[in-house]
């Protein structure tokens, strides 16, 4: 059977290399879903390096940042070649006043952080607010050692310290979409990294 759906979703590819998913307006492509791919592996395999050195007393509590970090976590996973559980976590950053640190909790762990090694990965590093956040939280729960992973960087002055330890892309300081980065909701699906154009 078939399914009717609401709107159509239309990747058009144009000779300038510029795809216009019809919903979100026209955007450029910044890396294609190889390129992220290949960008993730190299990840794993930095992080398979590091990993295999510890000898955790129990497995590494790898935290997915939801929602946006489903797709990289997903690609990371089976490359990762240590003893490791899947938790996630959700946050979302209050109003434009908000300080830095100020997170309003929507899913917090499951497993318990004290004495665990954990292994924080997000979508991407913007302001570095939400993962330096993050960071302090793993801190205060007691986690042993904390490492951070996100899948892209914004080139970008940032007034927070934060740490991060494996870096997939860098992308420049605009508003970008794709390998499950939003924009407004939509585009997580986008088959590559795009920068939207019109961003208002
Ligand atoms: P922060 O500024 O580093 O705290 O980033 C906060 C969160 O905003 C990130 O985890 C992303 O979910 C989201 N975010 C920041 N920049 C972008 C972007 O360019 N596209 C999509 N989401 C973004
Ligand atoms: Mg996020």
């Amino acid at each position: 059977m078939l399914l009717s759906r609401p709107w159509t979703t239309t990747w058009l590819p144009l000779p300038t290399d510029i795809m216009t998913p019809t919903h979100l307006g026209p955007a450029e492509h910044l890396f294609s879903a190889e390129e992220v791919e290949t960008a993730i592996q190299q990840m794993a395999v930095a992080i398979n390096k590091d990993f295999e050195h510890l000898t955790p007393r129990r497995p590494v509590v790898l935290l997915c940042v939801l929602t946006g970090a489903v797709v990289v976590v997903g690609q990371l996973l089976p490359h990762l070649h240590f003893p490791l559980v899947l938790d996630c976590v959700q946050v979302s950053r209050y109003g434009a006043e908000t300080s830095g640190g100020s997170l309003q909790w929507r899913t917090r762990p499951k497993e318990t952080l004290a004495g665990a090694v954990v292994l924080l990965v997000d979508d991407i590093l913007d302001e570095g607010i939400t993962l330096q956040a993050l960071q302090e939280y793993c801190v205060a729960e007691g986690a042993a050692a904390i490492h951070t992973a996100v899948m892209v960087r914004k080139k970008r002055p940032r007034t927070v310290e934060v740490q991060v330890d494996y870096v997939g892309l860098e992308v420049p300081d605009h508003f970008v979409f794709g390998y499950g980065l939003d924009a407004r909701g939509l585009g997580r699906n986008a088959p590559g990294i795009f920068v939207l154009l019109e961003d208002d």
